[in-house]
């Protein structure tokens, strides 16, 4: 009786942990692909090897969610579609975009008991907090391109 309880708690947290880690799978997923997406068609040789440094880590980002899935029993979404857009608007989403995931993975590693998930987890939010000075940067000169200057 107690074991059983016991193993429906522990399955229903595994299950709740599955959720979260598909959830932040596809956000990285579709970030990979519109920053991808972005670098392709970016004018500016050395502003686009900022955003490729992003689209890396966004990619590996991915990679390691969807690994922690696969290792918790779980089957990894299929990739979303990111609609197209111009490239200056993706870059701007995915400035947006970085800025919500650093809070969002501040409170996704409080809530989490799982430590192997708890490291992966702010593992991501460091290097999120990388993209989101890259793409401020790139936001900020980007600007100043589109001023002439
Ligand atoms: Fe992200
Ligand atoms: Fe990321």
């Amino acid at each position: 009786m107690w074991r059983k309880w016991l193993e429906s708690l522990q399955e229903r947290r595994r299950e709740q942990l599955l959720r979260l880690l598909e959830a932040r799978y596809l956000d990285e997923a579709a970030d990979a692909e519109r920053v991808e997406r972005a670098v392709d068609n970016l004018p500016y040789p050395h502003l686009r090897a900022v955003l490729a440094r992003v689209a890396e880590r966004e990619r590996r980002h991915a990679g390691w969610l969807r690994e922690k899935i696969r290792s918790l029993g779980g089957t990894p979404p299929p990739p979303p579609e990111a609609p197209d857009a111009p490239t200056w608007r993706e870059v701007i989403e995915a400035f947006e975009s970085e800025k919500a995931d650093l809070v969002r993975y501040v409170e996704d590693v409080y809530g989490v008991g799982d430590p192997e998930v708890r490291g992966l987890l702010e593992r991501i939010r460091r290097e999120e907090e990388e993209n989101y000075r890259d793409l401020l940067e790139l936001v900020t000169r980007s600007e100043a391109h589109a001023d002439g200057a």
